[in-house]
């Protein structure tokens, strides 16, 4: 029996035309896997069958909807994960739960190899074939497009020779990538960093400059993470759904960026996410309300490095594993209700409460019911500056 591949199957062009393209050349069967992360769009029945049309031996679908909400997806909320500051990771956060169902897959059938349908300039190799490493050491990945130099032009030309049953989407100059938490778009004219997006690219959002009435939501968390809306108990997946839906209609969560790639790049993307940026808000604010000080300002410097990991294909690393030990220990008092208002592209924070809350009235307060003792900031403030005014005399001394 021929060796098998199991290659990460999209439906699209070039993992389509990559089932032949990885035969012809390796000589493995290739079993076709499509992974549902909520990319919507066509049934994944139809992605399946297309698989097996396009030369798959066989075709499995795995929906990993809600794995990936809960496993992938509330860690990153937890960590208020963006790269670069703006960037929800959302191709970076789906690329290990892929990878993951590649590993299982290829051990459950007793393959030797996983394939991806990355080109090599891109972050994405980079996750698929990491991950693969650690989770499975023993299988080898192979990238068709990528080793294979399987261009565009090719990829249209073979579909066409081998009669392959594509809906010609060569017409979409944009590469897009989508799942729950947001949807990239590039290339095309994006790639002059000057156009400007058009209304065009968007489809998990609306337009932020259409006035609209805002809508206000009130979110509960539980430990860092978000359990209902407006008092409705919902699973993580049903809630960034519905936060997809609620932040989009106001436009919340578009993002144009020039980014750093691991690979040395800068590329142009545009994002939408509108539950991430929403929810990574609400999330914030609860964090200020109930950690310590020094938890919350130090928590910011782990987050920008779980980003960084996550961004760099380092899922599955002793590094984030280590950090998101350290994130959970400090969800355990991240529970309470934030209010937010959805309004001309913004998720404003407009209540904030939790029974955990750190933040005292009657310290807080300047009016009657002050207990805080002004007269203890002298000393303080003494003590305090006095390395700054011993080292001020040694200078002035010269
Ligand atoms: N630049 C983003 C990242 O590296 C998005 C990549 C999206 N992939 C795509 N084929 N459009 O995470």
């Amino acid at each position: 029996m021929a060796e098998r591949v199991v290659l990460a199957y999209s439906g699209g062009l070039d993992t389509s035309v990559g089932i032949g393209w990885l035969h012809d050349a390796t000589g493995k069967d290739v079993v076709a896997l499509a992974v549902d992360v909520g990319q919507g769009g066509e049934d994944m029945e139809d992605i399946r069958q297309r698989a097996l049309d396009c030369g798959a031996v066989d075709a499995i679908v795995v929906d990993a909807k809600d794995e990936f909400a809960n496993d992938f997806l509330m860690p990153a909320l937890k960590a208020n994960a963006l790269y670069q500051k703006r960037y929800p990771l959302v191709s970076a956060l789906s690329r290990p739960v892929i990878a993951k169902h590649l590993a299982i897959t290829a051990k459950r059938i007793g393959a030797d190899s996983v394939a991806h349908g990355c080109t090599g300039k891109g972050n994405d190799q980079v996750r698929f074939e990491a991950a693969v490493a650690a989770l499975a050491p023993e299988l080898t990945s192979i990238a068709p497009v990528r080793d294979l130099a399987l261009t565009r032009d090719k990829a249209i030309v073979y579909a066409e020779e081998h009669n392959l049953p594509i809906r010609q989407s060569a017409k979409n100059p944009y590469s897009i990538d989508k799942n729950v938490w947001g949807r990239a778009v590039e290339t095309g004219f994006l790639e002059d960093p000057w156009n400007a997006p058009i209304e065009d690219l968007y489809e998990y959002t609306m337009d932020p400059s259409v006035a609209k009435p805002a809508d206000e939501i009130t979110i509960r968390f539980e430990h860092g993470i978000p359990v209902a809306i407006d008092g409705v108990t919902l699973s993580a997946l049903a809630i960034i759904e519905k936060m997809n839906e609620i932040a989009g209609k106001h436009g919340v969560g578009r993002i144009d960026v020039v980014e750093d790639r691991l690979i040395g790049i800068k590329s142009r993307e545009v994002y939408e996410a509108p539950a991430a940026i929403a929810l990574i808000a609400a999330h914030e604010a609860l964090e200020s309300l109930t950690l310590e000080r020094d938890v919350n300002r130090y928590k910011r410097g782990v987050e920008s490095e779980w980003a960084n990991l996550v961004y760099d294909g380092l899922w599955y690393s002793g590094l984030k594993r280590s950090l998101d030990v350290f994130i959970d220990d400090t969800q355990r008092y991240v529970s309470g209700d934030i209010r937010l208002k959805l309004v001309g592209g913004r998720a404003v924070v407009t209540g904030q409460k939790s029974p955990q809350s750190l933040y005292d009235f009657s310290l807080a307060t300047y009016d009657t019911g002050d207990t805080f003792d002004q007269s203890l900031s002298k000393g303080f403030i003494e003590i305090w500056s006095l390395p700054s005014k011993i080292s001020a005399r040694r200078d002035l001394k010269g």
